[in-house]
């Protein structure tokens, strides 16, 4: 009985912490959640208007990879003109994070902030990954985060598949340089494209998966979030499903 309670109040708290005081236990919510075949993408977040700069006024601040291995790959891959979207990136975002991390989390692809700054998951949907993480006692330095596309699509479409055949190979390198435990792909689009799928986020969510010889497990992208708070309850789930399978491994 202690536990149940316990585990009552560490989720009320952690849920506060991660996504704020407002509650969402309503079931219609939940079940509305389960059969919505609705795309769960990020796109109403990523797509706000903003002002428009020109690509000489962003200085780039790129920390240096945690290894040298990273960091020479990164200077090998960084002028990459293999797609189009080469010609309308600022930064070619390689990823970031601890070197020697046991989870790599894995995005779709870069948004304006990112494109911007040269760094995964930095604008408001990264803020809200850095509590998620908090809340399974992580934080961004211990876990790396990349995309499966290294630059962003312009006004953040999902990534086309001529641009995932040729950017995946980067990412699957940097996990064989980072050799992670476990991988979580952020979102139905990064889960899907990894996995060759094209499931609802629902049935990908239920299952453990095997990319590169690892388990990857597919949460929700954190600008989905961010639109449909009514979606944390499952969120936390995943977190501690993570969270679990880390430590088991
Ligand atoms: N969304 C993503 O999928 N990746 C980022 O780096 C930022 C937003």
């Amino acid at each position: 009985m202690k536990d149940i309670v316990q585990e009552i109040e560490d989720y009320f708290k952690n849920i506060k912490a991660v996504y704020g005081p407002r509650l969402f236990l309503d079931h219609a919510l939940q079940d509305a959640e389960v059969t919505s075949t609705e795309p769960v993408t990020p796109t109403s977040v990523k797509t706000q208007p903003r002002p428009v700069a020109s690509k000489k006024s962003f200085k780039s601040h790129v920390p240096p990879q945690t290894s040298p291995e990273l960091e020479a790959y990164f200077q090998e891959i960084k002028e990459c003109t293999a797609c189009a979207l080469s010609a309308t990136r600022t930064h070619f975002v390689f990823g970031h994070g601890n070197a020697k991390a046991d989870i790599l989390f894995i995005g779709e692809a870069p948004g304006q902030d990112e494109d911007e700054q040269g760094i995964p998951f930095v604008g408001r949907a990264g803020q809200l990954l850095d509590k998620m993480l908090r809340a399974i006692g992580l934080s961004k330095d211990e876990v790396y985060i990349a995309n499966v596309l290294k630059c962003r699509p312009p006004q953040n479409r999902d990534p086309l598949p001529d641009e995932v055949l040729k950017c995946e190979p980067y990412l699957q390198h940097q996990i064989e340089l980072i050799n992670p435990k476990i991988l979580v792909a952020l979102g139905r689009v990064a889960g899907n494209t990894l996995l060759r799928q094209e499931s609802a986020l629902t049935t990908l969510r239920n299952q453990v998966f095997t990319y590169k010889e690892r388990p990857l497990i597919v949460t929700y992208h954190p600008a989905a979030l961010l639109r449909n708070p009514r979606w944390k309850i499952s969120s936390w789930q995943d977190l501690k499903k993570i969270k679990k399978l880390l430590s088991e491994l």
